[in-house]
């Protein structure tokens, strides 16, 4: 593989993809620690934080916010402000990302002055309903165009509020828990279908309670937090690319140290493992209810796969990866209940069968899923990364089977996520 220039990657297909690796420290926990800390008393010292320039946008944010934030290489200082924030001078810049502006809004909420929030042209297309109706409901005022970014916040003074959060997401989620903080009673929020748990997990970190009753996660305003010390997991959307690869070479071996291994969050492992593919799990731990561990993958002939409802929402961000191998299993792989991709960092369905159909395959594209049959053979293209990390990470993937040198325009966007990624990849792929 060859980076030609800061923006197009050239892959070559390998023999094979051998290797260990320790992943940079997983995005969605990465984000709500630094947020939680930033409120919390005391000093809150993270190693392993995520390197990517989403966890950047939110450190850049907190700063904006009064914040004083250390940074060296991947462990971060945050210097704890309690509860309130300071008034930020100009508009605070979530760059391309949804988790930083969804989650801080909730932050906000609480906060007595007014914050404007911007993002970048994907993120200025994302939906913020989702957030804006019950942070409003909570006693927020906030302004957004046809409810897109840029949003204006004014918060103080909400109110709890028991609420069903209509579509499956987790920032939506700790959005509400956020705010459930500043809150006067108990915020009580139900689920349609259970979305990961870093935010509950988090604020339970920072001593916070947080409870579970009849499916509803509950939390009590006016909590105080403490600051915490501890190690991020690696990110197992990360490790997803890399598996992935794995599955594509029956004589892979893939080591994968200190990796987050939060039940819910690894059906993909689950997955993988009903596709064939060997994985064995080992030196497990806890740290502040987060599960991490040592895995090692063995590639193996790969059968086909179903994903429906619930399990499409517990894979939303490793389906692209999925959908990009799905042309060399053995029944190819059904992709249903997905419409959410659609409103990501790109249209994911839509970026997935545009990459696919330029490699030769033949896919089915659905209003919210995909059909892309197996045993197929496909060659190389001129692919785009259509601006959205996934998509640049999950076509590197799909490269690597290929028939030839493929060509994707835009990887850089990896940075979103993971900026080490291309240089983890040629480390794992075995040439000779
Ligand atoms: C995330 C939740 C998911 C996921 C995103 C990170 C989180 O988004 O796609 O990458 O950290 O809570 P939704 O909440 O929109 O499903």
């Amino acid at each position: 593989m060859t980076v030609s220039n800061s923006s197009t990657v050239v892959i070559k297909p390998p023999r094979t993809i051998s290797g260990s690796v320790r992943l940079p420290g997983d995005k969605s926990i990465s984000h709500r620690y630094a947020m939680l800390g930033a409120i919390a008393e005391g000093t809150t010292r993270l190693q392993n934080f995520s390197t990517g320039a989403d966890c950047a946008s939110t450190l850049g944010c907190l700063q904006s916010l009064g914040v004083k934030i250390e940074r060296e290489g991947n462990s971060v200082v945050i210097h704890g402000r309690g509860p309130k924030l300071e008034t930020p001078t100009g508009p605070l810049d979530c760059g391309n990302s949804g988790s930083t502006m969804r989650m801080l809004s909730g932050i906000l909420a609480g906060q007595p002055f007014t914050s404007d929030l911007i993002g970048d042209a994907s993120l200025s297309r994302r939906p913020m309903a989702r957030i804006i109706s019950p942070l409003r409901t909570m006693g927020a005022q906030i302004s957004a165009k046809d409810d897109r970014p840029p949003l204006s916040i004014i918060g103080g003074n909400l109110k709890a509020i028991h609420y069903k959060i209509p579509v499956a997401s987790a920032q939506v989620k700790s959005s509400l828990l956020f705010a459930g903080l500043f809150a006067e009673g108990e915020t009580r929020l139900a689920e349609s279908v259970r979305t990961r748990d870093h935010g509950e997990l988090a604020l339970r970190a920072f001593g916070a309670v947080v409870t579970i009753h009849n499916k509803q996660t509950g939390i009590q305003g006016g909590q105080a937090l403490q600051a915490i010390e501890t190690t991020v997991p690696g990110d197992i959307s990360s490790a997803a690319f890399f598996l992935c690869a794995a599955a594509l070479f029956p004589d892979s071996q893939l080591t994968i140290t200190d990796l987050g291994l939060n039940p819910t969050r690894s059906y993909l492992l689950d997955l993988l493992a009903g596709m064939g593919l060997h994985i064995s799990v080992t030196q497990i731990e806890e740290k502040h209810g987060e599960l991490m561990g040592t895995l090692q993958a063995q590639g193996a002939t790969l059968r086909g796969a179903t994903i429906a409802s619930p399990h499409t929402e517990m894979l939303i961000d490793e389906i692209p990866v999925l959908a990009a191998i799905a042309p060399y299993t053995q029944q190819g792989i059904e992709i249903r209940d997905a419409k959410e991709l659609r409103v990501k960092e790109s249209d994911r369905l839509a970026a997935i069968a545009t990459n696919l159909r330029a490699m030769g395959a033949e896919v089915e594209e659905r209003s919210d899923g995909l059909r892309i049959p197996g045993n197929q053979r496909l060659h190389a293209a001129g692919l785009d990364a259509f601006g959205d990390h996934r998509i640049a990470m999950a076509f590197s993937i799909a490269a690597l089977r290929a028939e030839g040198e493929t060509t994707i325009r835009g990887a850089d966007s990896a940075v979103i996520s993971y900026p080490e990624f291309f240089e983890t990849l040629e480390s794992l792929a075995q040439r000779r």
